[in-house]
This record gives C-alpha cells, structure tokens and sequence, in this order.
C-alpha cells in the first residue's frame, strides 16, 4: 500500500513541476474540448507523465484519465487521474490548480493525492489513515455554524445551456454562510475541505477525476459527503455536499431550501 501511495506522490510532484513549469507561459490556452471547456497543452503534458510514470510502475492496472479515457485490464485497481485541475485557471494566469491522482480497488478508493504545485502542497491519503498536508495529520473543520464557515462551490462548464447551473443554490446559499468561494479547482476545493480551510464545499456534476481523490481525502479527514438529495449515492451523479456532519447538514439544509 505505500509502495502505491508513494508511487502516485512522486508521480504527482513531477506532474505538478511541469505545471508549475508551464504557468504564466503566454501562449497556454491551446484548444477547446467545445463549448468553453479548455485543454492546454500543458493538460496533455501532465497526463503524459503520470500515465507513462504509472504504466512503468504497475503496466497491468487499469488507467482512467481525464484527457485519454479509460485504458482498460483485467486489474482490480484503476487509477483515475486529472492532469490539471483548474484549466481555467491556468490558461488565465492565474494560481490554482492541482494535480489529482486517486486509486480506486474493485471500485473503492484506497488512495489519493492532490498536489498544489505553485504553494508546494501536497495532500495525501490512504484508507486507515489519517490524510496529511505536507506530511503533517490533517482533519475537516470543527465550525458547526454556518454563519461562521467559509464554503467553496464550482459551477458546471454547461451552465450557459443547462438551467441547472448552480445558481439557485448560490442563491440560497450565500446569506447563510461567512462567505463563498469559487476558487476553481475542485480537487483542490475537497483538499481544502479535508485540511479544515473550508468548513463546506458543494458542486454539481463533477467528473470521476475531479473528486477521485480528494473525496476520499474529506472522508478520511472526517468529513461527510452526500449528494443535493442526501444520498450516500454521490459517486453516480459527481454532485457532492461535504463537511463535518454537522456544517454537512446544515448546508445541505439550506441547498434544498428545506
Ligand atoms: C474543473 C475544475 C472546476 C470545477 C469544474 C471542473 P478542470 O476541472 O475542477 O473547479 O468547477 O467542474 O470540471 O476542467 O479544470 O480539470
Ligand atoms: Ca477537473
Ligand atoms: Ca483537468
């Protein structure tokens, strides 16, 4: 088990120097995936590492990756990888990104890693432990109120077609909370919710690779996550409220207007 922790943490680490390499370089936004969705050059990059890095380490597990799909096996274990989390950001210059790589065994996370390549974070965990930032223990907030708790969300890259885009819920949400970010990283956002940063963070629809690890980093850091309905059944839909169970409830509350 730590032989595939550490493997994902280097693999991270160099992933992310490429990132931190390529930030801030004039000519970062390459293409779009349609609609508004960006792919950089550098997304391409980064998956190139981390699949060549995980290949050479375990050539039999199963592989799913944001920009090449799925590289199926026989193997039990599926690593499920996002290059670059936070595209928008980047190709903006602005900071806030991440690189997550999450192992899932006979379709349970086992770990995950998160790593901030240009604040030199990484999160990490693995079932049984305790998650750590930088090698030190990490755990969710203990804020019970929500008027004291700061919260994260995200929007959907189809909100301009899709009525529900999450406005209803920033809405609902905002006069109720300390305040609201929209920080534009979603691993990083469940990183930020697992280190005790943000008290809550809730998003619509995300993608196997962007909560793959830092899901598991919330729960093992003693956080609660379940969809907009109250559904321990979030993995189906990616729409995910988190928090200690007390803020958890509380937001969840408030989103449903209950
Ligand atoms: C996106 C980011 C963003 C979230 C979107 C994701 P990407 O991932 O995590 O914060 O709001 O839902 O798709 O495209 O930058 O890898
Ligand atoms: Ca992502
Ligand atoms: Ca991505």
């Amino acid at each position: 088990m730590d032989e595939l922790l550490n493997t994902a943490i280097q693999i991270a680490r160099q992933a992310g120097a490429i990132l931190r390499a390529g930030f801030g370089q004039a000519r970062s936004v390459d293409d779009y995936k349609g609609g508004i969705e960006l792919v950089t050059e550098y997304d391409q990059r980064s998956e190139a590492l981390i699949l060549a890095g995980l290949q050479a380490v375990f050539p039999d597990h199963q592989i799913l990756a944001e920009e090449s799909g799925q590289i199926d096996s026989s193997s039990s274990y599926c690593w499920v990888v996002d290059p670059l989390d936070g595209t928008v950001n980047f190709a903006h210059g602005v900071p806030g990104f991440a690189v997550s790589i999450g192992l899932r065994h006979a379709g349970k996370p086992l770990l995950g890693v998160v790593y901030d390549p240009l604040r030199d974070e990484l999160f990490a965990g693995q079932q049984g432990q305790l998650p750590t930032l930088n090698n030190q223990p990490i755990r969710v907030s203990t804020v019970t109120d929500l008027r004291r708790g700061l919260v994260a969300t995200g929007f959907p890259y189809d909100k301009a077609s899709n009525p529900d885009n999450n406005g209803i819920y920033v809405v609902r949400a905002l006069p109720q909370v300390q305040d609201l970010r929209r920080a534009g990283s979603a691993a990083l956002d469940l990183s930020y919710v697992a280190a005790g940063r943000y008290a809550g963070y809730w998003e619509l629809r995300l993608k196997p690779w962007d909560f793959a690890a830092g899901a598991l980093l919330v729960q093992l850091a003693g956080g609660v996550i379940t969809d907009l309905n109250g559904s321990d059944a979030w993995q189906q839909s990616g729409s995910v409220v988190c928090g200690n169970p007390i803020f958890q409830a509380q937001l969840l509350k408030v989103l449903q207007a209950t």
